[in-house]
């Protein structure tokens, strides 16, 4: 086998050498570690059977995002890893596992080409960050950057060297369950998100062991889909594609995002594992990207579903032709596509595109170097639940709370001489704040509020329950067997916050009731939960209202009665310390919402960036004919952006000055008014006020998140240059229109200061 195995990296010098022989005879294309002429001389000697392997990725040989495979299947799995029929798996991970497929593929296989190991590290692999929609709520781009690399760095301990991440789909819809995952609804932030990931990901040297490769998913307009159902139709029309839904996957493409994956749902009509639109012209073309592109589970074969593909051979050929490189778990490629090639439906050209974008990123990961460059065991163990790791992820867990209400500043809590009653199946729970898409991580090892608060001891803690968690509020509560009713410990809560000077109640969703396929039809808090608070609050108004969810929710009957909401999300490992520290005020909460809170699901989709419409506004009192609800406001209960602090900012000397034709400046003071240290995200907002395209009402054009000393001052510039200030039209080019524009400045979307300017 070792004979064998140098044999092969021998052949693998020898092309090495020979691409840089003809690089010295001066091919300008070639990169100068000669990558593409290593790739072009692999290429040329594999047999069609096996370029198709290498389009071809199997998940491990268990179930864990689709249906299950046969155990068939498993064996066919097996015999084509052998063969060299397999260029990727997924959910193959530790050390130990990848080592044993990689030693097939390497050393059993006619050209020994390494796997490349794929694996959902969503937020983090063993060892857990907040939920992306949570991290977004930071803003602060640094810790979502170092989240995002020591998950990399962990997950490359554990044998991975791909991520299906960032997830970059823009959302306006809490009901999707994918919010989760997802940095919220603005494309601007989305961006500045995707590239802090993709960096984070990827290191400045893909080659290290420590980085992996990222994939920006899912191409396209999946956050879109009707009605918040997961998977469901999605019908957006031109400006939304482009100045919505396209920016964050250019800026992860320009971030060097070694792939993409497509999506499950149809867009306009065409499937998007099928639609050459979105893969080849705008992709590939327009923006001449040159990584590959993975469907999504089984999405190929999907295309008979949705009634694109009459069967699979049909949904192989639409998937290969339209750009989609490498198949996961459809079986539609290593089954159809010889047959395709050779009946000449399909050009082999296209199947010799898809690999070579394949090859070269394993090029890049150095896996042709030294294939088992992850499979280290002392590194897995040394680096799996580190403290470098745990301190990063407790880091950004701290900065992606939001306060969202704090009256009469019952928070912070003293920390001493009270008596504080902390109630709900949330406060102690171990595992729902680790959220969805932990795979790798164990049950129960996310610190609790309980845990968290207990380190605090010079308070008395009363804990309480008051009702069981609800999985799901119909279908998982049945399958589980769960008295979604249940009321019989409400009790014990109301009698422990009789006694209590302030009252902590942790309310909101199961770990798993977003994500995917976790859409919801209404967004209050789930099961008895709304109904355990107001018992609570009849015997005692002091209390803070801690919220442990992955989507925003519509509490509008708290916001009208609870003194104090923190929204906390699901913040991972280290969330309990998080939580407590916030509460207690060792660090002063700086977070502001990536996505509106809704008064009520009704409203959904509801969003900062909306258009004016021709009757925003009500023409006198009494009319009805003008843009509204006749039940409920227009506006949101959390608008995005929003977030409070211990301390306070004001806003002042707004100044705009034009600094040539194509640019202006915007400045603002910004004072922290009150008397402890605090971080504020200065928000910048544009209005195009005509265009030849109706424009948003405002558009997020800049960000900076500052810290200031209690009474400190300092004034933030922004550059506003045509690209903030232009938009793409309806054929999808990026055009500036001169003339009138707004600009808003303050601490949320609904901003403090505003001026006109011209350009
Ligand atoms: C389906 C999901 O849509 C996708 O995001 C994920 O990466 C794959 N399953 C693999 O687990």
């Amino acid at each position: 086998m070792k004979t064998k195995y140098i044999y092969k990296i021998l052949i693998l010098l020898f092309i090495f050498n020979s691409s840089c022989k003809e690089n010295a005879k001066g091919n300008t294309e070639i990169k100068p570690d000669g990558i593409e002429q290593k790739v072009t001389s692999l290429l040329a000697k594999m047999t069609l059977e096996e370029k198709i392997g290498q389009m071809n990725q199997y998940n491990g040989f268990w179930d864990v995002t689709g249906p299950m495979p046969s155990s068939g299947d498993a064996a066919k799995k097996y015999e084509h890893l052998k063969k060299g029929y397999v260029g990727s798996m997924l959910n193959v991970r530790g050390v130990k596992e990848v080592k044993a497929v990689q030693k097939i593929a390497v050393e059993e296989t006619r050209l020994g080409i390494p796997l490349i190991i794929g694996f959902d590290v969503i937020h983090g692999y063993e060892t857990l960050s907040p939920i992306p929609l949570a991290e977004a709520s930071s803003w602060d781009l640094e810790a979502i950057k170092k989240s995002a690399e020591v998950a990399a760095k962990e997950a490359a301990a554990a044998g991975i060297n791909w991520t299906f991440a960032p997830m970059v789909d823009i959302s306006r819809d809490a009901r999707w369950g994918r919010v989760m995952e997802g940095a919220g609804e603005d494309p601007f932030l989305g961006s500045k998100i995707a590239v802090a990931r993709v960096e984070g990901f990827q290191g400045d040297d893909l080659s290290s062991s420590e980085t992996i490769a990222a994939c920006a998913k899912h191409w396209a307009g999946y956050g879109f889909s009707e009605s918040g159902r997961d998977y469901n139709t999605v019908d957006v029309g031109t400006s939304t594609l482009n100045n919505i839904i396209f920016p964050p996957f250019k800026a992860a493409a320009d971030a060097g995002v070694k792939t993409f994956m497509n999506s499950f749902n149809e867009l306009n009509g065409i499937p998007a594992t099928g639609n050459a639109f979105l893969q080849r012209d705008i992709l590939k073309g327009k923006w001449n990207y040159d990584g590959f592109v993975v469907s999504d589970w089984g999405s190929i074969n999907e295309m008979m579903a949705h009634g694109f593909a009459e069967d699979k051979k049909a949904a192989a050929k639409l998937a290969v032709t339209a750009g989609s490189d490498m198949d996961m778990e459809s079986y539609a490629y290593v089954d159809e596509l010889a047959n395709l090639v050779s009946e000449g439906q399909v050009d082999e050209a296209l199947i010799d595109d898809a690999v070579k974008r394949i090859l070269r990123v394993k090029f890049e990961l150095g896996l042709f170097d030294d294939p088992y460059k992850y499979c280290d065991s002392e590194t897995e163990k040394e680096v799996i639940g580190s403290k470098e790791i745990n301190d990063a992820v407790l880091d950004v867990a701290k900065k992606s709370i939001v306060l969202l209400k704090n009256e009469n500043q019952i928070l912070p809590l003293k920390k001493s001489g009270q008596n504080i009653a902390l109630i709900g199946a949330l406060a102690a729970d171990k595992t729902s704040p680790l959220g969805s898409w932990r795979i790798a991580a164990k049950d129960s090892t996310a610190i609790s509020v309980l845990e968290g608060m207990q380190q605090y001891s010079e308070n008395k803690l009363m804990y309480a329950k008051g009702a069981d968690l609800v999985y799901g509020e119909t279908t998982f509560a049945k399958e589980l067997n769960i008295n979604i009713s249940d009321k019989s410990e409400f009790s014990e809560a109301v009698s422990v916050a009789k006694s209590a000077d302030v009252v902590v109640m942790v309310l909101g969703e199961h770990g798993f009731q977003s994500g995917e396929a976790r859409s919801r039809t209404n967004l209050d808090l789930p099961g008895v939960q709304q109904e355990l608070l107001e018992a609570v609050f009849s015997v005692n108004k002091n209390i803070v209202l801690v919220l442990n969810n992955g989507r925003p929710l519509a509490i509008t009957w708290a916001d009208k009665h609870i003194p104090a909401i923190v929204e906390a999300w699901q913040l991972g490992t280290q969330s309990g310390h998080a939580i407590a520290q916030v509460l207690y005020g060792d660090y002063n909460p700086s977070g502001k919402l990536p996505m509106s809170f809704p008064r009520h699901v009704g409203q959904v989709p509801i969003y900062y960036n909306y258009k004016n419409t021709g009757r925003p506004v009500i023409p006198a009192p009494n009319e009805v004919f003008w843009s509204h609800y006749t039940d409920e406001s227009n506006k949101p209960l959390y608008p995005f952006g929003h977030g409070l602090s211990y301390t306070t900012f004001s806003y002042s000397n707004l100044q705009i000055e034009k600094v040539n034709e194509d640019e202006v400046e915007v400045s603002v003071d910004v004072k922290n008014t009150g008397d402890v240290q605090g971080k504020e995200v200065v928000q910048l907002y544009i209005r195009d006020l005509v265009a030849s395209i109706t424009r948003p009402v405002k558009e997020l054009k800049g960000f900076e998140l500052i810290a200031l000393n209690p009474y400190e001052k300092r004034t933030v510039k922004f550059i506003l240059t045509k690209n903030e200030l232009g938009f793409f039209d309806n054929s999808g080019v990026f055009v500036f229109e001169s003339g009138d524009f707004k600009v808003f400045v303050g601490g949320s979307s609904e901003t403090v200061l505003e001026q006109d300017f011209e350009l």
